[in-house]
């Protein structure tokens, strides 16, 4: 008997403890998961990049744009991207999207441009670049880059935007830059090993997922040039993969767009 009652106590006070120990975790992945349903359901793709930002979705201390976007994060393709400036000739950026411009703020610091534009679909973190940023060779826009016109310049830099897209709104921002004269796009890009772990998987614009753009259904040809840039645990490496506008040119674009 007393066997017994020593037994569910221990069982009781066991399951207790592991209920007040996990419960903080549950709640916050609870708290998140019920702010991605909310997000999701915004009609307008411009209010759920709006929601993200407002909410630091992307749960980052130093960045609104996630942790991708720390200093620390960005060490490698700082040193990189100047290669690729002297290398390729560039003079003028678009950085598209730019987000709250962490790291690129210190980049330009060290590598003077002829011009840079930083564009996001966010109005209250471009009014918020252009006060705390702007300057004669650095400005801040607010444009779609999916539909809106790309203003022109050397390269485009498109980072940790399209893994956020349905492939139909990577195909549309992929016609918009064809329809530009811009000479390079720079873009972020996943390299799995399609025998084991790489699922082809489309999603709603403004969720997440990783992204092979050499794979279906968008088929990007070769980069000219590859920057190793942060790790994702347990998943990949995330690349910034350099392409000529005539490499663009030669993707097919579905026609039902
Ligand atoms: C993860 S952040 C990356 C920002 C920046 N490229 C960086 O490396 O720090 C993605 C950004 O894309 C912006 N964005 C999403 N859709 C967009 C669109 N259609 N046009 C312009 N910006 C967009 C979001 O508002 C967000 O600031």
């Amino acid at each position: 008997m007393l066997n017994k009652l020593i037994k569910n106590f221990k069982l009781d006070f066991f399951s207790t403890l592991k209920k007040i120990l996990f419960y903080p975790f549950m709640y916050f992945f609870d708290k998140k998961r019920q702010m991605k349903k909310k997000i999701l359901h915004l009609n307008d793709v411009e209010d759920r990049f709006t929601k993200i930002y407002q909410s630091n979705y992307w749960n980052n201390d130093e960045s609104v744009s996630g942790f991708g976007s720390t200093v620390a994060a960005t060490e490698n393709l700082r040193s990189q991207l100047t290669v690729i400036l002297e290398k390729f000739n560039i003079e003028t950026i678009l950085d598209a999207p730019c987000g709250d411009f962490n790291w690129m703020n210190l980049f330009l610091k060290e590598n003077k441009l002829k011009n840079y534009i930083g564009v996001d679909l966010v109005s209250e973190m471009i009014k918020k670049n252009n006060e705390n940023f702007k300057n004669d060779t650095i400005n801040f826009i607010k444009l779609d880059i999916i539909k809106d016109p790309l203003p022109n310049s050397d390269l485009l830099i498109c980072r940790d935007c399209l893994i956020h897209f349905s492939y139909k709104d990577i195909h549309k921002f992929l016609q918009n830059f064809k329809n530009s004269s811009i000479k390079y796009l720079l873009t972020t890009n996943f390299y799995f090993d399609k025998n084991t772990d790489y699922i082809t998987k489309d999603i709603i614009t403004g969720d997440h997922r990783i992204t092979d753009l050499n794979s279906e259904p968008i088929n990007f040809p070769k980069s000219i040039f590859s920057i190793k840039d942060y790790d994702v645990d347990n998943i990949g490496t995330a690349y910034m993969d350099l392409f000529e506008k005539s490499q663009i040119d030669s993707i097919k674009i579905p026609k039902i767009l």
